[in-house]
């Protein structure tokens, strides 16, 4: 297994959306296991294939205490939002170091493919609806600092670059405020 190189903010590869895969064959379960590799070494719950410079729709989740429950998600679809919504405090691999309060439908019902290729659907809420939430975001080339103030997202932009340009963003795991993040 690969460790895979995750993209910053605001690197523009980020904003680029993600296509659909076409046959679950041994490269996509590949790059399952390469990104599922990728998320635990960086103690993350939850990871989108657009981190990783690979422009197809999957993502991997692990929001378990023990971090031996995988869930990946191949070609997710939305197909119902609850209205009730949950403010919750998110972070992302991505935006390294820095935690918003994002509000987000509180349950959601998903389809995916599953391992051999057979559609799923599947019901979601809490943390794990967030975590969906923010990772379906990502193949459309959004990020959670997106539905922050601009303000607040200039204001993460400018630390992040700093940090980057002093070599620093690499020791996230030695961060004073880490938490997990997405
Ligand atoms: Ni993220």
């Amino acid at each position: 297994m690969n460790k895979l190189e995750v993209l910053h903010f605001p690197d523009k590869r980020l904003r680029k959306v993600a296509e659909p895969v076409k046959n679950v064959d041994q490269e996509i379960k590949n790059i399952i296991d390469d990104m599922f590799f990728t998320m635990y070494e960086e103690k993350g719950i939850g990871l989108a294939a657009t981190q990783v410079n690979i422009h197809k729709r999957i993502i991997v989740i692990d929001i378990s205490e023990n971090k031996n429950e995988k869930i990946f998600l191949i070609n997710p679809e939305i197909l119902l939002l609850s209205d009730e919504t949950d403010d919750m405090e998110e972070g992302c691999l991505s935006v390294p170091g820095f935690y918003e309060t994002v509000s987000r439908p509180k349950t959601i019902k998903v389809s995916s493919l599953d391992y051999e290729g057979n559609l799923k659907e599947f019901h979601a809420d809490g943390l794990l609806a967030t975590c969906i939430q923010h990772e379906i975001d990502h193949l459309n080339g959004k990020l959670f600092v997106d539905h922050i103030s601009t303000l607040k997202r200039n204001r993460i932009e400018k630390k992040i670059v700093k940090l980057k340009k002093d070599g620093a963003l690499a020791s996230r795991k030695s961060m004073p405020n880490y938490k997990s993040a997405t």
